[in-house]
């Protein structure tokens, strides 16, 4: 497999952070040109800082992070403490971090990057809302052709929503930005509820992960018995979804993943289906297919990845 130079933009986040350290256990298929966060699950100043804390956990003190944008285009900042708790990683203290962010905004680094590297050779892989992509494809029209592909965790069909009836989270705090990223023409892959739901952390998969026994893989035990509770709680079941490792997951192992190429709109107009993204699964639209939508996984295969991965940092 050619290695692949991708871009993380992120609001950590414990399931971010677990997204970040299989991106990082993954050198010979992955290429981490810079972490870019936003604001999302919790505040700027928490998602810049925790991003610095996750690199420096994986010993990744090269890794450049950089901070994005505070607020959603249009829209006052919804954040998700009742998951995530206050600081966004709750569940495994870690020390105040070393490691220092990067001097440039996010965005300018995307776009910047972008321009500097072949065209066709960036995949940018989002985990929280899409305000620093859509900023970076307004401010730099022309970079949109330069892009490989967007792979991102967001939105829902069949399992509808998660922050309202009718919506996912990344994709409820900026519909606007959503909106401009599926409406730009670079080939998506969406990793939405339907296939996070059943990526489920189970007790037996949470003691593989624990039983790798290094300071890190306490960690990740730690945030995970944290982060669980809140959807054990609301779905019932053995689990909580672990959303945005998916998406790292899909570039190292698409085979362990099916969905299908269809027409995804953002709904920005209404209240009350705020951020709803409406999928054309049985293609009953004549509307153009713009996105791959998942459906599917190999859970065992995935956790299986995810573990043996783990254990390399
Ligand atoms: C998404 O929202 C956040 O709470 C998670 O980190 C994930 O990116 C799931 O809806
Ligand atoms: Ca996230």
């Amino acid at each position: 497999m050619a290695r692949r130079k991708i871009i993380i933009d992120t609001d950590p986040g414990q399931d971010d952070a677990v997204a970040i350290l299989l991106a990082l256990s993954s050198p010979e298929e992955l290429d981490v040109l810079g972490i870019t966060a936003v604001a999302g699950n919790v505040p700027l100043p928490l998602t810049s800082r925790n991003a610095r804390v996750i690199c420096e956990l994986a010993g990744k003190h090269e890794t450049p992070i950089f901070a994005g944008c505070a607020a959603p285009l249009q829209r006052r900042l919804v954040t998700a403490e009742h998951v995530h708790g206050k600081t966004g990683l709750d569940g495994y203290d870690l020390p105040d971090p070393t490691l220092p962010l990067r001097d440039a905004h996010a965005v300018d680094f995307i776009i910047e990057t972008l321009r500097t590297e072949a065209p066709g050779s960036v995949t940018l892989c989002p985990l929280g809302p899409l305000t620093n992509i859509a900023t970076a494809l307004t401010r730099a029209p022309d970079i949109a052709g330069r892009v490989q592909e967007i792979v991102l965790m967001g939105g829902a069909y069949f399992e509808v929503g998660n922050i309202t009836p009718a919506a996912e989270f990344n994709i409820y705090v900026d519909p606007e930005a959503a909106d401009i990223v599926f409406k730009s023409g670079i080939p998506i892959t969406v990793m939405p509820l339907d296939v996070t739901h059943k990526a489920l952390i189970n007790p037996p998969r949470l003691e593989a992960i624990r039983a790798i026994g290094t300071p890190l893989s306490q960690a990740v035990g730690g945030w995970m018995d944290f982060y669980e509770r809140f959807d054990v709680e609301k779905y019932g079941g053995a689990g909580g979804p672990l959303h945005d490792p998916t998406v790292i997951a899909y570039l190292l192992r698409p085979d362990l993943f099916s969905g299908k190429h269809i027409n995804v709109e953002i709904e920005t107009a209404s209240d009350l289906t705020r951020g709803m993204t409406v999928a054309d699964w049985w293609r009953v639209t004549d509307r153009k297919a713009n996105a791959t939508f998942v459906g599917d996984l190999n859970a065992e295969g995935f956790f299986g990845l995810l573990t043996e991965r783990l254990a390399r940092l």
